[in-house]
């Protein structure tokens, strides 16, 4: 099925504004997370190679991202049973569920490198959850579904795939420095606006 994506290239224009105009995270997240809500709330506009899971590893595909490296779009596919290690951002992130479900595990850390799990949130289709440094910035992410792909589409303050970010080993306190990168090497094409011009 051929997919419209005058959708995401809506969302990234008006996103793209927002950290134009707004300097605050709290603005920032507060202006973005109605727009990721509307956009996750249909399911018709991710073309199929950025649905794509792995059998082994969940995919992080790059959608967008400012040249100014302000905002990066990520559609992350989790195969049935993926997880995320224990992880942090560094930067704000909003994470809006596209398809599936998946549960995220929060934690805080002590000034001695204990980890603490807060809370364990199931995200739904529709909804929408943020992480930062400032609302909390270490979680663990799973499928939530045994048998079937999930997808969330998130949205960072940087361009996450390049950011240098640490994973956690809860038992041991142990951090490892990583940075993600991305699964693709070609990005979806936001800008073909022929159609929409030649109905005109
Ligand atoms: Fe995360």
């Amino acid at each position: 099925m051929a997919t419209d994506i005058s959708r995401l290239r809506r969302f990234i224009v008006e996103a793209t504004e927002i950290v134009g105009a707004e300097r605050d995270e709290a603005a920032v997240l507060a202006r973005i997370r109605p727009l990721l809500a509307d956009l996750v709330a249909t399911d018709d506009w991710l073309p199929e190679e950025y649905t794509r899971p792995h059998p082994q590893y969940y995919q992080q595909y790059l959608l967008h991202c400012d040249p100014l490296e302000r905002i990066s779009v990520v559609s992350f596919v989790w195969g049935p049973g993926q997880s995320t290690p224990v992880h942090d951002h560094t930067v704000w992130g909003l994470v809006g569920m596209l398809r599936g479900a998946e549960t995220s595990e929060s934690f805080t850390r002590d000034a001695a490198g204990k980890l603490t799990k807060t809370d364990e949130d199931l995200l739904k289709p529709g909804e929408v959850c943020a992480v930062s440094p400032t609302v909390g910035d270490i979680h663990k992410v799973s499928n939530a579904l045994a048998d079937k792909p999930s997808i969330s589409i998130h949205v960072y303050g940087a361009n996450i795939g390049a950011v240098q970010r640490h994973v956690f080993v809860p038992d041991t306190g142990e951090v490892k420095s990583f940075v993600s990168g991305y699964a693709n090497a070609a990005m979806p094409n936001l800008w073909d606006r022929s159609r929409e011009v030649r109905g005109a």
